[in-house]
This record gives structure tokens, sequence and C-alpha cells, in this order.
């Protein structure tokens, strides 16, 4: 059965449902940003909360960090950013508009759509010409030359000038990680897919410092862990796939790389990158700083630059992934209900709480029930609305629980519990619900769509 998301759909859904909007939107957008509103803040904090829970909290090898947004332009000059993050151009002499010349293949001429750009006759491109994607501000209040900054174009390299910081107080070895979540700016010549290319994004990257014998072993350890926590959180593995890069697709730092590839409405497309970057940031910080960047092992007595093997992820692609595996379209007696069947643990909400009738003492009874469960979880309560429009607007959040309040419960102290992806209520006591409900979020998930293939 063909997949029923399209990224129109996504896009309309996110706007509807208050989770992304384009950013700017009442002066007519601004080129590519996009902002988050209530759930998509919600279920990009659980996404990334649960990398942080894979990272630092079920292993003990791996430290967090959170360095600034600025840095040292010789970082960049170490990094080789200012000398090589460039993207071929073009420009269109007719229309105005600047491509990608590497992907000219992939868009379309706006004059004439129907065309790439260049083959239009009317179409007029210049010679490619290389693009820096780093964005330049300037430091302090005098404009000169020295006062020129980048806002980083990663987050890694905050994490390779702290090396040093983090051995000395970590009390770590190689091998041990770094992690850290925050935001990277790249000046992209061609954004767009909604927030899968953007100029304002989230990285969530780790570097992972080894002994250099250990490097491939630990490259072939990370390509499976990042893949499998994609699996864990539910993306269904017929739509993951891991690519190794070819010879003449590998960074300059790189001596092998595979993405973590998701079948994207657009087709194939990068989630995530786990490279095998050598020693090449550390000797180069090093060169540029004077700094020793090494590490000595007290018991061989020997001093040695750590390798790096580094997975590389993008909060927003992971959120737009999930997103995009989730939606799903089916009909409920006799209409039709959109539903976004994410994994519980990165549902924004994880019960609604609503009262059958807005009378009858049902509201008070239900806020009880609402209090109690706030406490444990992310809950929501709502009195607006039949209920058939209030289990809808939950379904399209993708609130994988429901309770419902009714004259019943008023009687004997049960509730009716609604599951999302089966539609089977059952009568559960009020006394037991913040247990049953949390017992039933940590249990291991799969998605309903796979089966409904099966
Ligand atoms: N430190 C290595 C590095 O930055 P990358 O492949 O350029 O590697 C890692 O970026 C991840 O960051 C990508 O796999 C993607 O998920 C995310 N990412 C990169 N550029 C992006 C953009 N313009 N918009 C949204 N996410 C982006």
């Amino acid at each position: 059965m063909p997949d029923v998301a399209t990224m129109e759909k996504i896009v309309a859904l996110c706007k509807r449902r208050g989770f992304i909007f384009a950013s700017s939107e009442i002066y007519g957008g601004l080129g590519s940003t996009y902002d988050y509103g209530h759930y998509g803040v919600l279920l990009k904090t659980n996404v990334k909360n649960e990398w942080w829970r894979a990272m630092l909290q079920e292993r003990d090898d791996i430290v967090a960090l959170d360095s600034a947004i600025l840095q040292h332009p010789k970082t960049w000059e170490a990094s080789g950013h200012l000398a090589g993050f460039t993207d071929p151009m073009v420009d269109c002499r007719t229309c105005g508009q600047r491509f990608r010349a590497d992907h000219l293949g992939d868009l379309q001429c706006p004059q004439r759509p129907s065309k790439h750009p260049g083959e239009a006759t009317q179409c007029d491109l210049t010679e490619a010409r290389d693009f820096n994607l780093m964005f330049e501000t300037t430091m302090g209040p005098v404009k000169d030359s020295g006062a020129t900054v980048y806002l980083r174009p990663e987050t890694a390299q905050g994490i390779f000038v702290n090396f040093k910081n983090v051995l000395q107080f970590s009390r770590k070895k190689p091998p041990f990680g770094i992690a850290q979540i925050g935001k990277s700016f790249r000046n992209e010549i061609t954004p767009g897919n909604f927030v899968f290319r953007t100029r304002e994004f989230e990285q969530m990257e780790m570097e992972f410092f080894v002994p250099p014998d250990e490097a491939p072993r630990w490259y072939e350890f990370w390509r499976g862990a990042r893949r499998d926590w994609y699996v864990e959180l539910g993306l269904r593995e017929d739509h993951l796939r891991l690519r190794e890069h070819d010879p003449d697709e590998l960074s300059h730092y790189s001596s092998a790389t595979a993405d973590v590839e998701y079948l994207f409405p657009i087709g194939w497309s990068e989630l995530e990158g786990i490279a095998n970057r050598g020693d090449f940031d550390l000797t180069q910080h090093a060169e540029h700083s004077g700094e020793k960047l090494e590490y000595f092992d007290p018991q061989t007595k020997e001093r040695y630059v750590p390798h790096v093997i580094e997975p590389a992820a993008g909060a927003d692609r992971a959120t737009l992934a999930f997103l995009v595996d989730a939606y799903d379209e089916d009909e409920l007696g006799g209409e039709g209900r959109t539903v976004l069947k994410l994994h519980p643990r990165l549902a924004p909400v994880k019960v609604a709480v609503l009262p059958h009738l807005r009378k009858d003492g049902l509201p008070e009874a239900a806020q009880e029930v609402y209090a109690a469960l706030r406490r444990r979880m992310q809950s929501e309560y709502d009195e607006g609305g039949s209920i058939g429009k209030r289990y809808r607007r939950q379904d399209e959040i993708g609130t994988p629980y429901c309770v419902t309040i009714d004259h019943q419960s008023l009687e004997d102290q049960t509730v009716t519990l609604r599951d999302r992806d089966t539609l089977e209520q059952e009568r559960v006591a009020i006394d037991g619900l913040p247990d049953e409900l949390a017992a039933r979020l940590a249990r291991p998930w799969r998605s309903p769509k796979v089966a409904a293939q099966a």
C-alpha cells in the first residue's frame, strides 16, 4: 500500500495543529526558517531527550557539553571551514535566482517549472563559483576586519576545542565521548523541503575519542547503534537504511562515512552521518592553537592523538522523519481520521483527560484525574466540543491515550481508557490510573503501520 504521508500533508498538519510555522510569517516569511509551536517544542524536546538518554543515561563513557555558538575565528581556519566549506553556485541572469550547481538536475526553473535551471531557452546561467556557507557577523561595536566572527556551521568543533578541558575534568580516558546538542547555521544556497534543509537548525553530535587501532571497531559499533536508535523509537525498518559513502563522496577529514537514510516523501535522504574522522581535528587544532591535544596513557607510557568516530544527527530532520513515519489516515465511524502514530515516548502529550459532558460534576471529577496525571506525565485537559471531535484532535497530535470521565465514573471510580492505535476502550480504576499509564508508556512499541502492511 503506498504511504499516505506527503510533505504537503505534513506541512499542513504542522501548521493546523501548531507544531511548526514558517518564521516571520506576518512579514511574508524569511527564506526557509521555521518556528516551533507548543506541540512542536514538546515533540522535538522528546527527540532530543531520547538522544541524551542514549548518550548519557544508558552509557557511562560519554559526557555532555554546551559550547558557545560564536567561537574564535581561528577555529574555522583550523577545521578547514574557512577555506573549504563551500558549495558550487550559479546565478541565472534572466530570473535572478541562485542554484546549487551540483543539484541542477533536482531543481525546477522558476519560470518554466517543467524544466531544470539552464534547460529553458531563456535561462542564462553564470559559470559555477564557490560560495562559503558560513554566516558572518561582527563582534563588538567596531566593524573592522579583526571583528569578523562566524555563526558555527556545526557543533562538532566546539567539542574538539574543549578536548583538553574535558579530559582534565571528566576523569575519562579513550575510548570516551563528548556529546552536544545545539543550533548550527549554514547559508544553504537551496534550502527546502520544510525543516529537512534550513539555514538555522539543531544538531545532535557526539565525538567519540578512541585509541587509533580501535577506530574501525568503534566505527562499526556506532553505525549500528545509531541506526538501532531510530528503530527503537518506532521508525519502520523498511524505511531506514545505512549507506556507505563512495571514496569520492568522503569529506576531506573522513576515511569512512555511512549515512543513516530515511525514505522521506522526497526519496531516500540523509538523517544522520557516522564518520571516522581519524586524528584530523585534534591535529589541526593543536597546530593552530599551539596546545597539545593528545592523551598520555599512564599504563603504557604512550602518548597519542586519539582518533574520532562521529555520529552527527539533526534534531529537526529526525523530528520530520518521526512525523512522516507516524502520519496515517484511516476511517472511523464512517469518517476520515488523521492520526500521528508516534512512539508514545515521543508523543508531545501522553494522555488527554476528557469529561464526557460539561455538567453533572463531570468536569470537576475530570479535573481531579487531570491533576493526578499531570504530576507524572505531559497531560492535557479538554472539555470543548463533542467527544468525537476531542478524540480526533488528540489523534492528530499523536496522544497515545485518552481518558474519559462519565456518569459511571462518579459511581464506581473508574474511567474509560482509549488507545490511539488499537482504538480499544477499557474501564480502569482511577486509583491505579497513573501507574497503569506509566507502565503502558514504558512498554516497547512498534509502528502499527508495520502490522497493517504485514
Ligand atoms: N559534524 C559533521 C556534520 O555536521 P553533516 O552531515 O553536515 O555533518 C549532520 O550534518 C546532520 O545535521 C545531518 O545528517 C542532518 O541531519 C543535519 N543537518 C545538516 N545540515 C542541515 C540543514 N541545512 N538543515 C537541517 N539539518 C541539517
